[in-house]
């Protein structure tokens, strides 16, 4: 297994979450910075000891195909989106997506400026939200949130891709969205009352028993017991100027199925419930679906897709030791990737198979 990013790392006090499309012609310069990134992170990171400064640095499907040749991860495709009678999950859009966290917000925010000049010209920040801790690891609806995560080795397996796809094995499959909450109406609800809508209780964050929660409530729909376990690392988010009050929910799992499984639930209901109430306070506004490879992806990228063709065209090998590595690395991961049956999209028709579940798509609307 390459050695994961630091995924499983105890969440901070302050993130930054960028979400980033690359231009067309861009490839080049997203490859640079992907390539530089853990040294970009190591000198913002070593000048601020004790900062604990780390970045997860992920990469959505139609963004893979443009960057990369070779085989891709096996389940990376698109957020699907998802529609309910009464409540939406959108999808936006996303190639790339950098989870910066540390201790203090002023490393957060210098590495977050360094990527940003990196992509000028090539590329365009379309979502940067500044996450913060609030009291102990409570929402902006003042509720504890995560205590339910998977710890140690459960994490791990969790989060992480394991044998199935040894290729990507120590990645992970990453989702995003924004929540924003409607304040005044959550706080007209009595403490008792919107304890039902998530489930536990406010104070000291205990589960309700099964008599008390309803089945409607956040966490008997996304009861990880029966759907499997994701490792969620949500920071709230906000601005008193604009009246912004969110929560930036972004989840790690080994299959992306497991999190969209939990959002079906939430938004086209259960056999008990028709959608997760928590909806009736909290509008998703944003959903990108990405992959975060193994840390060791980074230092020896796959060829990109144009290199690798051009030296498949070229007939003869070239003597430069250094193409030649390359082009070989290039042929063994598509000849893994034919072998094992994955790689680009299979297209049917008009359609191109994603891999998505496919169930309430949003898509292009
Ligand atoms: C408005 C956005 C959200 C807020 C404010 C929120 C808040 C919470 C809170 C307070 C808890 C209980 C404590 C805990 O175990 O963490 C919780 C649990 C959980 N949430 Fe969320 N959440 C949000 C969105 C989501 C989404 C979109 C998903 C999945 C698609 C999700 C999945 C879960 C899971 C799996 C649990 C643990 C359930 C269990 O096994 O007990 N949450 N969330």
């Amino acid at each position: 297994m390459g050695e994961p990013q630091p995924i499983l790392d105890p969440l901070t006090p302050a993130a930054i979450f960028l979400v980033v499309t690359i231009d067309e012609d861009g490839e080049a310069v997203a490859r640079d910075l992907l390539a530089d990134l853990p040294g970009l992170r190591r000198s913002v990171g070593f000048r601020m000891p004790g900062s604990g400064l780390a970045c997860i640095t992920s990469i959505g499907s139609a963004a893979w195909d443009r960057l990369f040749s070779g085989p891709k991860p096996a389940q990376l495709h698109e957020f699907p989106g998802f529609a309910g009678e009464r409540h939406r999950a959108p999808v936006t859009p996303g190639d790339l997506l950098f989870h910066i966290k540390a201790e203090n917000q002023d490393a957060c925010f210098e590495l977050a400026m360094k990527i940003a000049e990196r992509l000028a010209g090539a590329g365009a920040i379309v979502d940067q939200t500044v996450g913060f801790r609030y009291f102990e690891q409570r929402d902006l609806l003042g509720f504890v949130d995560g205590t339910e995560n998977p710890e140690g080795q459960l994490a791990a397996t969790a989060a992480l891709v394991g044998e199935e796809d040894p290729e990507f094995a120590g990645g992970s499959y990453v989702i995003v969205q924004k929540y924003l909450h409607d304040l005044n109406s959550w706080k007209a609800l009595s403490t008792t009352e919107q304890e039902k809508v998530i489930g536990r209780t406010k104070l000291d964050d205990f589960e309700l028993s099964d008599a008390e929660k309803p089945a409607n409530s956040h966490v008997a729909v996304n009861d990880q017991d029966e759907i499997g376990t994701i490792v969620r690392a949500n920071m709230p988010f906000g601005s008193v100027q604009d009246g912004e009050f969110g929560t930036y929910y972004i989840a790690y799992a080994d299959d992306p199925a497991i999190p969209e499984n939990m959002l079906i639930r939430m938004f086209l209901g259960t056999a008990d419930a028709a959608y997760d109430r928590i909806l009736d306070f909290s509008t998703a506004v944003t959903g990108t679906s990405f992959f975060a490879p193994p840390a060791t992806f980074f230092e020896a990228l796959p060829d990109a897709p144009a290199a690798a063709a051009a030296r498949l065209d070229s007939g003869p090998r070239s003597a430069s030791p250094h193409l030649e590595r390359g082009s070989e690395a290039s042929e063994r991961r598509k000849e893994e990737a034919s072998s094992q049956g994955r790689g680009q999209p299979e297209r049917s028709g008009d359609r191109v198979d994603t891999g998505s579940l496919g169930i309430g798509t949003l898509r292009n609307l």
